[in-house]
């Protein structure tokens, strides 16, 4: 699925070392459908090559005003007009100073005076030359202005430095343009999302677990991260990486997990569980491995006791105050006869339905919405898109959400 289909991206580079980030960044913007005009700034071109982005984003790319390949010769005009958005990345100090003045003395600088769609700035610097007084005014005044600013990040910085003012890696700053052009159906209410499985030892080196990828939970907590939400997921082990921007707890145990829910519950306006929690732990987890009997002729196999873990959605779901609940069954049969009950049974207004052997481990889902009214089902999709829809039907149903 591409996220970035029909939208047009002028991506201006001003001048800094993050320029060979920039490189990576319009390949991914371009992998997701999206039309990518490079304007550089003639600093810019100290750093990286307009033959490089050219090569990469597979158009021409401008620099100089007087550039005479646009028949009108106003390319600040023609080039932003026909944007869906127009992303500076790196954005220098000096480059942000000149957006906060208004300044237009070169392409780049003049097509943001002149544009008519939203802006976004990748600040990156030196951590001094961010963290400087000049700076922070100036971030502050975009922000007021209405530019967007995307972090800067933190870490090892190329002048040997280690602090804040590092561009956002490529990939973060694909997910932010993602997320940009979503709709904000959960703008400002906080979610509480569960996801992947649980695992219960039974000794030292052995667990008991649920089969789940957690991709499906994943998705989700990206979903209401692009539609406006402040999201903390709690996660059970996974292969996946943690989402960016979404705080994610790491956590083992089915009983692990039901601590991390209650503590981070308070506040919550939504509460999405779907995490295959083990429905039982091992009561008598052995200290030592357990060790086969070299003397038993046959097999030998040995006594586990079992312990009904809590439910953590049933929990949530009674609690006063409780945030608005959405569960998760998968079913191997009698979907909707199962999942009609589970919701009742659990006291919760909506419930996601499928069928586990359809849909396990693969990219692509197939789920009903189960409410008050009914059944609902949607088209089999990829699994973020099937998040989507899944939060645009949770924030059609929440309660007071405009
Ligand atoms: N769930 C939970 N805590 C548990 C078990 C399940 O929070 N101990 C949540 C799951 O995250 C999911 C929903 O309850 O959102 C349904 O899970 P499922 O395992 O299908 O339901 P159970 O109540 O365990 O019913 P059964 O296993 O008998 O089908």
């Amino acid at each position: 699925m591409q996220e970035l289909l029909d939208k047009r991206i002028v991506l201006g580079l001003s001048g800094g070392i993050a320029c060979y980030k920039s490189a990576e960044l319009v390949r991914r913007l371009v992998e997701q459908g999206a039309t990518v005009d490079v304007v550089m700034t003639d600093a810019a071109t100290h750093f990286i090559t307009a033959v490089t982005m050219q090569a990469l984003s597979g158009r021409p790319v401008f620099i100089d005003a007087w550039d005479p390949r646009i028949p009108n010769n106003m390319a600040h005009i023609d080039l932003s007009r026909g944007a869906d958005a127009i992303l500076i990345a790196p954005a220098s100090a000096d480059f942000m100073a000149k957006l906060v003045q208004g300044r237009a003395d070169d392409l780049l600088s003049t097509l943001c005076l002149a544009r008519a769609c939203p802006l976004l700035v990748a600040p990156a610097m030196n951590r001094e030359m961010w963290s400087a007084a000049p700076t922070q005014r100036n971030v502050s005044q975009l922000a007021q202005d209405g530019v967007k600013v995307l972090g800067p990040g933190s870490g090892q910085q190329a002048c040997g430095e280690t602090g804040d003012g590092r561009m956002l890696e490529p990939l973060q700053l694909l997910a932010e343009m993602v997320a940009f052009f979503q709709p904000k159906l959960l703008k400002n209410k906080r979610v509480l999302i569960t996801a992947g499985p649980t695992v219960e030892p039974i000794d030292p080196v052995r667990v008991i677990t649920n089969r789940s990828s957690g991709k499906t939970g994943y998705a989700l907590a990206r979903a209401a991260f692009e539609a406006g939400a402040q999201v903390t997921l709690i996660s059970g082990p996974t292969a996946l990486p943690e989402p960016y921007g979404i705080p994610c707890i790491q956590v083992q145990t089915a009983q692990q997990m039901h601590d991390a829910v209650l503590a981070h519950v308070k506040e919550q306006d939504v509460f999405i569980s779907v995490a295959a929690v083990a429905d039982w732990r091992v009561a008598n987890v052995a200290s030592d491995k357990i060790k086969k009997d070299p003397k038993a002729k046959t097999t030998h196999s040995p006594n586990l006791e079992f312990a009904l873990n809590p439910d953590i959605l049933a929990t949530v779901a009674a609690l006063p105050n409780a945030p608005w609940c959405v569960g998760f069954a998968a079913e191997t049969e009698r979907l909707s006869e199962y999942a009609h009950d589970k919701r009742k049974r659990k006291g919760i207004p909506m419930l996601i339905g499928n069928l586990a052997q359809h849909v396990m481990d693969a990219d692509h889902t197939t789920v009903s919405i189960f409410d008050e009214q009914g059944e609902h089902p949607l088209p089999t999709s990829a699994k973020q898109d099937i998040a989507r829809q899944l939060i645009a039907a949770i924030a059609k149903r929440l309660p007071g959400n405009a």
